[in-house]
């Protein structure tokens, strides 16, 4: 039963993100499932069908794959009502997705453990080599630039300023990616973070000194 729902589940996560390439497409979604259930087993803690469930939806409301948040919320509702879940099940579910997204860093409570983990395992995806790799994908679809030394890092943004603020794909890496390795909430997460955290160092390193004609 469970399984059949986590296969109904993948195929409409599937469908809905196949042709995104903000670096929301599906095989984000499934490292993030398989980075959420493995916290939740190293942990031993929350329910993994919870967790396996939000970890593939949790970019389905997203604002930015959606004409409007009201709408992309939508799209969550319907399909939660067409599967065969608790009413427990799916306000747990839609609880999870609502609450974990980093949006400038207003970021609210996480009221359970799933949630902490669904949002360490999509946090874990930001960084390291694939974090580097989406951050430029991203910067791309954006018409950002790779770097200007003319731009500030900003500090403190709200909603609207990070979302539309000029910036540029190095920039994000101060303004969000290096600082995410603090905000994780589970001790397997942080473990998991450590060798991301050097990787993105190393590259940064390497990006200034070529930048410099080192
Ligand atoms: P979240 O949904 O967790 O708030 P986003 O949707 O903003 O995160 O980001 C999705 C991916 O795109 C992440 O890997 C993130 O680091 C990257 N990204 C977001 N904003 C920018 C930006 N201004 N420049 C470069 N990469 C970005
Ligand atoms: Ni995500």
């Amino acid at each position: 039963m469970k399984d059949h729902i986590i296969k109904q589940t993948e195929e409409f996560v599937r469908h809905e993100l196949s042709e995104d390439s903000t670096g929301h497409d599906w095989y984000h979604v499934d490292r993030v499932r398989r980075n959420a259930l493995h916290i939740c087993k190293e942990e031993q803690a929350g329910d993994p069908f919870i967790v396996e469930m939000a970890a593939l939806l949790h970019d389905i409301p997203d604002e930015k794959i959606n004409e409007s948040i009201e709408k992309g919320e939508q799209k969550l509702e319907n399909f939660l009502q067409s599967i065969s879940l608790t009413a427990g099940e799916k306000s747990q579910i839609k609880q999870i997705i609502s609450t974990i997204s980093f949006k400038g860093g207003n970021f609210a409570k996480l009221e359970s453990i799933e949630a902490e983990i669904v949002q360490d395992a999509d946090r874990l995806d930001a960084i390291g080599a694939i974090g580097i790799a989406r951050a430029f994908a991203y910067g791309g679809k954006k018409g950002q630039p790779i770097y200007n030394p003319e731009i500030k890092v900003r500090e403190g943004m709200t909603l609207e300023e990070y979302r539309k603020g000029k910036s540029t794909s190095i920039h994000h890496f101060y303004e969000k990616l290096l600082k995410l390795k603090d905000l994780l909430n589970t001790d397997s997460a942080k473990k998991m973070a450590r060798s991301k955290q050097q990787m993105m160092q190393l590259f940064l390193n390497q990006f200034f000194q070529e930048w410099n004609g080192k």
